[in-house]
């Protein structure tokens, strides 16, 4: 289906004339052999500009994933690639990163001793790792590209060309530093982690690369990720880009695989076709992401930032204990090995009505849970407090443990979701006051709430993301009625009938 325009070339060409292409069809072949690399080989022809290696089969791929008629007549600096699981993204990437780091010539651009930098990212290192063992299997396999390894690092690679291959995290931010990047690989965007001071990390890294890209006229960066909810970076840019004459930018969006009654392109024919089918048959809507490359409508944010920017009380960090004010707590235990052990306490200010958030507590893992109890312990006592509400899926061991120090441990008759369901009419309606925590910001906005088709909605961190602190607070703010002494029937009856604006129950307790 390529057109291949060797036989106007008649003569050898020098390795920096090589196209990618060539490289993928002649030394590199035995990785890609057979049909089911058709549709990355248009996408490469699209990215490098070998317009000449496209025929009219190839062309309707291009219209298929990128909803574009015209081929690019910018180069391209960007390219967003929205495409499923174990469609070939890391290997097509790292095999992108070779050709750059080997192939283009870039001393032109450089100060004597400045490097060119190949930036490979991902959710975290070992992530990154995989694209840097891509990359190393293919030097591995070429004596001529051994031997242009200077030094070879558990993270990375140094080329006698100038070029540096580097494994990054996602928590690494490129603005600080000057250098300049030759390409810049970001692996599985929509998966990085949220933290304390972004909500959208992907949002924030993959802007914070561009001074670096700015030296190297034939820089490029590569976003990749399968998708998940409808926010963050390759959102964004499937919203503004795709389909779009964007000059500089190209989103592509494909399916691995697909089931047989809905055609359209496949970037891995390859790909089991039971493993797909039985993804569909355990979860649709997470397999139709996973698979065909849709953006999950079945999930919300539930918080808006909007909504909890509101309730923030600006450089209230914490308050301190009252004897005059009754307070509630809500703690969300957990053993120590990964989850974070949270606690929060609230109380309801009689003059406005609204529950205000005194105290949030985290103790990261690892930690000794016993100590963490008697140091919560401690500071419920400082409040007043004897007994805390919490989480009805730990195990038995906190009732027991809190007992100890003096502290009783009501399970929650809520669950998680049904807690951020309840604490939500709250914060809509800003009736609630909220400490200035940018993580318990984060945690909330990132928090999703799926809705499923004739069942009850629910409630929970992305993936990758947590949600400990917003769910001591969420457990807090809906403390309240258990502390004194309303049912919690009707909470949860509210909760039900409207999870999104029903605020009598406040009205009345208060
Ligand atoms: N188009 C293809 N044709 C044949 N094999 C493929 C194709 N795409 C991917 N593979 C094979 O599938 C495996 C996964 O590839 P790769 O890691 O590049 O996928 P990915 O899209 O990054 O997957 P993930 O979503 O799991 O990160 C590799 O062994 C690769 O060789
Ligand atoms: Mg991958």
């Amino acid at each position: 289906m390529m057109t291949m325009s060797n036989s106007k070339n008649p003569k050898p060409k020098s390795p920096l004339e090589t196209t990618i292409l060539d490289l993928m069809d002649t030394i590199f072949a035995r990785w890609f052999r057979g049909p089911s690399w058709d549709c990355w080989r248009v996408l490469l022809a699209v990215l490098f500009g070998l317009h000449d290696r496209i025929d009219a089969h190839g062309i309707e791929i291009y219209r298929q994933c990128t909803g574009r008629d015209q081929l690019p007549t910018e180069r391209i600096k960007r390219l967003d690639l929205i495409v499923g699981r174990r469609g070939g993204k890391s290997l097509i990437a790292a095999f992108v990163a070779l050709f750059v780091a080997f192939f283009v010539d870039h001393t032109a651009y450089l100060q004597p001793g400045e490097r060119a930098v190949v930036s490979l990212m991902a959710a975290d290192k070992v992530q990154a790792g995989i694209l840097l063992r891509y990359i190393k299997g293919f030097v591995k396999s070429i004596a001529a590209l051994r031997a242009l390894v200077v030094r070879e690092l558990r993270e990375g690679l140094e080329l006698s060309n100038g070029v540096s291959i580097e494994v990054r995290s996602a928590s690494f931010k490129m603005g600080a530093r000057g250098f300049s990047l030759a390409l810049a690989i970001n692996d599985e965007v929509c998966f990085w982690e949220s933290d304390e001071t972004s909500a959208e990390p992907d949002v924030a890294i993959i802007g914070s690369q561009r001074p670096a890209l700015a030296t190297i006229p034939s820089a490029i960066q590569l976003n990749i990720s399968s998708p998940h909810s409808r926010r963050g970076h390759l959102w964004n840019s499937y919203q503004q880009n795709w389909g779009k004459d964007t000059p500089g930018i190209l989103v592509w969006k494909a399916a691995s695989r697909r089931l047989p009654d809905s055609p359209g392109v496949e970037m891995n024919s390859s790909l089991d076709i039971e493993t797909v089918r039985a993804a569909y048959e355990a979860d649709s809507a997470a397999a139709s992401a996973d698979f065909a490359a849709e953006f999950r409508v079945d999930l919300e944010s539930i918080f808006s930032r909007e909504a909890i920017a509101a309730c923030v009380i600006a450089g209230r960090f914490e308050l301190p204990p009252s004897k005059t004010l009754q307070y509630f707590a809500f703690t969300d235990p957990s053993g120590g090995s990964s989850d974070s052990f949270t606690m929060a306490i609230s109380h309801v200010d009689a003059a406005t009505s609204r529950v205000v958030l005194d105290l949030v507590r985290e103790r990261r893992a690892k930690f000794s849970p016993d100590e963490v109890v008697k140091e919560f312990a401690a500071v419920l006592k400082s409040y007043g407090i004897d007994r805390v509400v919490g989480d009805r899926y730990a195990a038995e061991w906190p009732v027991e443990r809190f007992l100890v120090h003096g502290i009783s441990y009501d399970p929650s008759p809520m669950t998680k979701s049904e807690l951020y369901l309840a604490a939500l009419p709250l914060v809509n309606s800003g009736r609630c006051e909220l400490l200035d925590s940018p993580q318990l910001t984060s945690q909330l906005i990132t928090l999703e709430r799926r809705t499923s088709r004739g069942g009850r909605d629910s409630v929970d961190h992305a993936p990758g993301a947590h949600d400990d602190v917003a769910n001591a607070v969420a457990g807090a703010l809906v403390a309240v009625p258990l502390a004194v002494r309303e049912p919690w029937s009707e909470v949860l009856r509210f909760g039900e009938n409207k999870p999104d604006g029903d605020s009598r129950f406040w009205h009345r307790i208060n």
